[in-house]
């Protein structure tokens, strides 16, 4: 029975927005370029998606397990007046019977820290991906809650949960993957971009 990944929900927008400014430049800031064909592997509202889809000119699908974040991702990717070829509403782990078509990149932000089972996640992404395709994680540095302030609140998940890029690379790895670079995403994050081994 597919369920939501722990410490996954939607963030609000008003702080999501004060935290991630500028989503277009975080794309381009891990190597997303035009011409690529992009996952949006749990894609929530459309906050990347829509700029996602822009960019890459509706080579782009876009997953979500709940049905009410597809529909949000949609108008944003309307809002953008950009289009997606692919929605999936299912499971994450279960993207290889449901992509239509391999693609050149995926991105998944903000949710692996809660994936119960990231090597059979990056085993799942392999199947999906060219071969010299690229997988982006977008993830919390392992700070402490209580130091990750955004309008006066600490945001993210547990502290706990948070994943060190070397502990990232250690599953990913594992799943035969071989980390290309690392990119710093302040104030909380990085990326850990990965090419097939
Ligand atoms: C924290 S949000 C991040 C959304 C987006 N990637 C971003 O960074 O703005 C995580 C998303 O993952 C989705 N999600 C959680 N568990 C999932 C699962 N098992 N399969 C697919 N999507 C899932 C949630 O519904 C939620 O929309």
């Amino acid at each position: 029975m597919a369920a939501l990944f722990q410490s996954t929900s939607m963030p609000d927008r008003d702080w999501w927005s004060v935290l991630w400014p500028d989503p277009d430049a975080l794309l381009w800031q891990v190597g997303i370029r035009p011409g690529m064909s992009v996952l949006d592997l749990c894609c929530g509202d459309g906050y990347f998606t829509g700029p996602l889809a822009a960019l890459v000119d509706g080579r782009i699908a876009a997953l979500d397990l709940d049905p009410d974040m597809i529909e949000l991702a949609k108008a944003e990717v309307q809002r953008r007046d950009a289009s997606v070829r692919q929605w999936i509403c299912a499971d994450a782990t279960c993207v290889a019977e449901c992509l239509d078509e391999a693609v050149d990149y995926v991105l998944i932000a903000n949710t692996f820290h809660g994936v119960p089972d990231p090597i059979g996640l990056a085993h799942s992404v392999r199947e999906v991906l060219r071969p010299d395709g690229l997988f982006c994680i977008v993830n919390w540095h392992p700070y402490p809650r209580e130091e990750t302030m955004v309008l006066g609140k600490p945001r993210g998940p547990r502290t706990e949960m948070r994943m060190s890029p070397e502990s990232v690379r250690r599953v990913v790895e594992a799943a035969g993957f071989c980390l290309l670079r690392i990119v710093d995403l302040p104030p909380y994050h990085y990326a850990a971009i990965f090419q097939l081994a």
